[in-house]
This record gives C-alpha cells, sequence and structure tokens, in this order.
C-alpha cells in the first residue's frame, strides 16, 4: 500500500537497526527481515524494516521521490511571500488561488516546493498505492469529452463478467498486496443493483480490501446497497463546479444539480469521497479552476482531479491539453489547502508526461498512486483520451506493497482520521 523512501542502515543491535535517512537518524525494529546488515538499504513503516532493498532499486526511488532544492525566498516578491505565509494559518480566498496559478518562474517552482513542504510535513513519506479495475467501457452518457460517450460509434465496447471482475480484485489483493481498489465503468446500468453487491461481497468474502465504486450516477437507493454490501468509498468527479460550463460540456441529459446532489448523497451515507475536476476544460479560465479547488475541498477526502486531453472521436478532439505546469500547480495549491488529504498523481498526468508526470506530480505533493489491473486486452478499449499511460507496475509493486495486516489497519487508520478530520467538515 505505501511506498516510503528508503533508509540505509548505519548499525545493527540484537534486533534493532539505527538508519540514515536523510541526515536523521532513527531507530527501527528488524525482527521481520533476515540478517540486517551495516550499509543495507531498507524499506519500514511505523518503526518496523519490511524488506530489504537494493541499492540500485533504492536510488531509483530516491531519485523518483527527490526534494527541491533550497529556494532562495530573496528572489520571491513581498507578495508571494505573503500569500505562501498566510496558507499556513488559512484558507487560501480564491483571489490568492488565481494569483498562485498565474505564477511563473522562480515563484512557480517556489510553489511547487511548498506543496512539497507541505505534504512532507503533514504526511511524512508515505505514499499510497491503490489500483483501478475498470470493468465495462459502456455508457450511457454522452460528455464532450470523454472517449467513452455513447455517441462514439468507433469503440469496441466490452464487459467484464462478475467473475471476471471478483476474480482479478482477489488476485490483485491476495499476490500482489493491493488494499484498495477502485472498481470504475461508464455508466452502465447493465449491471443491476443486485450484480453489483454480489460483486462486492464476493470480494469482500474473499479478501481483506478497501472497495471504492466510481459507476456514476445510480441514486441513493443504490448508493445505499452498496455501502451495506461492502464499499468504502466512491470515486466520483464533480468535473467542473462551473454550471455554464457544465451545461456546455453535458449539452445531453447530465444535470449539474443531479452531480452535486450525489456528493451530498454520498456523505450522507458515510462514504470515502474521492472526487475533484478537469483542468484545462475549453474555455474554462483560471477563476474556474480556483473554484474548482475550493469545491473539491468542501466535498473530498480524496482528491482526484486531473487535466483534461483530448480524445478523438470527440467534438473536443482538436482542443489542447493544459500545460503540466499548470496541473502541477493546481496540485501544489491543493496540497497548500488539503494538507492531510489523499492526492494521487493522476494517469492523465502521466499521459501528459509520460517520462516525469509521475516524478513531477509527487514533486510537488502528491502522495499516491493508482495502478492500472484492467487485463490488457480491455485496457486499450477503456479509451477515456487518446495515448492513456500505461506501464508494467511489478517494480513498484514489489517494493510498494506490504502484504501485511499492520499495512491494512495503517490505511483504515488513517481513512477514519480523514473521515473524522475536522477540516473537511463544512
Ligand atoms: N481527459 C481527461 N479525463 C477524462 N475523463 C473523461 N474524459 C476525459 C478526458 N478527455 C475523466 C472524467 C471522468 C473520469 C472517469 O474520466 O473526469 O470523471
Amino acid at each position: 500500500m505505501c511506498l516510503t523512501i528508503p533508509a540505509q542502515i548505519v548499525s545493527v543491535d540484537g534486533n534493532t537497526a539505527t538508519i540514515s535517512k536523510n541526515g536523521d537518524y532513527n531507530k527501527i525494529d528488524t525482527t521481520l527481515i533476515q540478517d540486517p546488515k551495516p550499509g543495507d538499504w531498507i524499506l519500514y513503516i511505523s518503526d518496523f524494516a519490511i524488506n530489504k532493498i537494493s541499492e540500485e532499486d533504492a536510488k531509483e526511488i530516491i531519485d523518483l521521490l527527490q526534494d527541491y532544492g533550497n529556494i532562495n525566498t530573496e528572489t520571491l516578491s513581498g507578495k508571494f511571500l505573503e500569500v505562501i505565509k498566510s496558507s499556513q494559518t488559512s484558507l487560501l480566498a480564491k483571489e490568492d488561488i488565481i494569483y498562485l496559478l498565474n505564477t511563473e518562474g522562480v515563484e512557480k517552482e517556489a510553489l511547487l516546493a511548498e506543496g512539497n513542504i507541505i505534504r512532507k510535513t503533514f504526511l511524512k513519506d508515505f505514499y499510497c498505492i491503490h489500483g483501478i479495475i475498470e470493468f465495462s467501457n459502456y455508457c450511457t452518457n454522452d460528455c464532450l469529452y470523454c472517449g467513452l460517450r455513447k455517441e462514439n460509434k468507433n469503440l469496441q465496447r466490452y464487459r467484464m463478467s462478475p467473475d471476471e471482475i471478483v476474480n482479478i480484485a482477489v488476485n490483485a489483493v491476495q499476490e500482489k498486496g493491493y488494499k484498495l481498489l477502485v472498481l470504475q465503468s461508464g455508466e452502465d446500468f447493465y449491471y443491476s443493483d443486485e450484480t453489483l453487491v454480489n460483486i462486492i461481497k464476493q470480494i469482500k468474502q474473499r479478501c481483506r480490501v478497501f472497495i471504492f465504486i466510481s459507476i456514476g450516477e445510480r441514486g441513493h437507493n443504490t448508493y445505499k446497497k452498496l455501502k451495506e454490501a461492502g464499499a468504502s468509498g466512491v470515486l466520483f468527479r464533480f468535473e467542473t463546479a462551473n454550471p455554464v460550463l457544465f451545461k456546455k460540456l453535458h449539452p445531453n441529459g447530465k444535470n449539474f444539480e443531479d452531480r452535486f446532489n450525489h456528493l451530498n448523497i454520498f456523505k450522507e451515507l458515510g462514504y470515502f469521497i474521492a472526487t475533484g475536476s478537469l483542468i484545462g476544460l475549453p474555455d474554462q479560465t483560471l477563476e474556474d479552476i480556483a473554484n474548482d479547488i475550493l469545491v473539491t475541498k468542501k466535498y473530498a477526502n480524496m482528491v482526484s482531479t486531473g487535466p483534461f486531453i483530448p480524445s478523438t472521436d470527440t467534438p473536443l478532439a482538436d482542443y489542447k491539453p493544459p500545460s503540466v505546469d499548470l496541473v502541477l500547480k493546481v496540485i501544489a495549491i491543493t496540497r497548500l489547502v488539503m494538507r492531510n488529504a489523499r492526492i494521487p498523481v493522476t494517469t492523465a498526468l502521466e499521459t501528459l508526461d509520460p517520462v516525469n508526470g509521475r516524478m513531477l506530480g509527487l514533486k510537488c505533493g502528491a502522495n499516491s498512486l493508482m495502478f492500472n489491473l484492467t487485463p490488457p486486452h480491455y485496457r486499450q478499449l477503456y479509451k477515456l483520451y487518446d495515448n492513456k499511460f500505461y506501464q508494467d507496475e511489478s517494480t513498484w509493486e514489489k517494493y510498494g506493497l506490504f502484504k501485511l495486516d499492520s499495512s491494512y489497519k495503517m490505511l483504515e487508520e488513517k481513512m477514519l482520521n480523514v473521515l473524522e478530520d475536522k477540516e473537511y467538515e463544512e
């Protein structure tokens, strides 16, 4: 579940080792690993060494999770420093967020570095890895930006059977150690409430895992049943908090109020809510984006905000995606206003910059990753947008997923903390 920055053992005394990490020294318990020696690289959580790791792999993780160096504050304007300072004691105002979205050069770098510092201060070096299973690409909607829209007749459609979904999920938990899985599909009513309930129940019976559902608008009744069946969370973006823009992007059917009604339903039912918006939609202003950040804060226990990426066979195919910089600024600002939240590097950011996207996102405030567990023959058909990023994650799975009960308990504790966190109440 969690990836941490590796540390090197300095000395060993019985079952205790002293480790050095970024110049700090800590003592940890080594009973779970074999033959710890000074010089060994290890991963650890909660004062327990979990895994030995080769120096080469350790350096790769350290590189990925690198910091910004020190920023020379003398080069920053008084206004910038004032805004950053105020973010440390109170919620940023919309105007301040717009100001930060406009930063460039050294101030943009300082903003991203601040996102990283806040992440480090509040969440330490724990990065969470979750999995997503995309079980159907059928959709009743016609969102202008989305490759799965019903009007897209060029897309070959698929549906996984309930058994297939359950088996992929159980395998991901038992063989790979995933502790949180998102089950996602287009809005596909082929799967009845009963079918969805059974899928969730079967997974929960066979393994210990948090299930998040991402199936669109199905109303209070369905979500109540799914919660009772064992679903813990929902992944459900409001897409944009601007009603006029929302209407333009969803000319047929989808309704702005329904979207937010659903978020309220999730809250009422006690779901862990992952929500957010699209960045860089056609006609979207920086003010819209600033609003979206504040609306995300209002509803989200976990953030799900990512760039719009044009998709062929949609009406928005010829529009441009936003710059990577804008996406990173949104991550950093979201971190400034939501210090404890899980903020993932989205697949869409990795699609915008397949080489550095992950590292850049983690370096400016994000603290989690979502790996794709959809089998290859379906994966390429789940085409929300063009060239959707995918890579084999076996290295990350090897070091980031601990099949320990303590790791599940830690996640449970963290999720409860977030749900109870005053910061997220209205
Ligand atoms: N670019 C980026 N994200 C997209 N989604 C749909 N189409 C696109 C696109 N072109 C996102 C939506 C939806 C999620 C499942 O996929 O935000 O909520």
